[in-house]
């Protein structure tokens, strides 16, 4: 019931006798900021699951609108049958800091390896350190700031995946003080 969630193309593979991978992953988060980690929860009988779990690398690569059927596609078959760059027409490119390919396509490709794997029952939780992120100029305006439009985030809840929608308000809006109105 916690949602909406982020939906992820992560990456592995690619080394030490496995071949390239993508796995759809709604059960990703961020988890501390220093050092920066986050955390995937995979189910063991996921391909990816050994993949990871013997390389200790993955990419967090988040998808945009654009790629929302690959996303769905990776979710729905697995390495063991298919090739996933391959069916998928998504570009594989070399990480800087892991071995593993990311996604060009993706507007942010976040690399990551990992510092301990939990079992916690269904779900094995990686929990994982960021050593490097990637991001297409594409999305990155003149200041260097992220322009959400431009990267066209997804989110899913439910079963659905969304578009991101309209803006509410950004951190911190309910406590900054108004600008002061008429005459000075
Ligand atoms: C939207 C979506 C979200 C998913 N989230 C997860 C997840 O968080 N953890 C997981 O183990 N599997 C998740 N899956 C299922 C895997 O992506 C799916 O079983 C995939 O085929 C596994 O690929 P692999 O065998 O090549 O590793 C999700 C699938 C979809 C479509």
């Amino acid at each position: 019931m916690l949602s909406p969630v982020p939906v992820v193309l992560v990456s592995c593979g690619g080394i030490k006798g496995w071949k390239a991978n993508l796995i759809t992953i709604a059960w990703a988060g961020n988890v501390c900021s220093d050092p920066p980690m986050l955390s995937i929860a995979v189910r063991p009988d996921r391909y990816s699951h050994a993949i990871i779990k013997t390389t200790g690398e993955f990419i967090v690569n988040v998808p945009s609108t654009d790629q929302v059927k690959a996303t769905d596609w990776c979710g729905v078959v697995s390495g063991r049958d298919v090739d996933k760059f391959a069916g998928t027409g998504l570009t594989p490119a070399p990480g800087r800091k892991v071995a593993c390919p990311m996604v060009m396509e993706c507007p942010l490709n976040i690399e990551c390896r990992v510092r301990k794997s939990l079992e916690l029952g269904s779900h094995t939780l990686f929990l994982a350190e960021v050593v490097a992120v990637q991001v297409s100029s594409e999305v990155v305006d003149a200041r260097g700031r992220l322009n959400l439009q431009k990267a066209g985030l997804m989110a899913f809840a439910h079963g659905h995946y969304f578009a991101l929608g309209h803006h509410l308000g950004h951190f911190g809006f309910s406590v900054r003080k108004r600008k002061k109105r008429g005459r000075t």
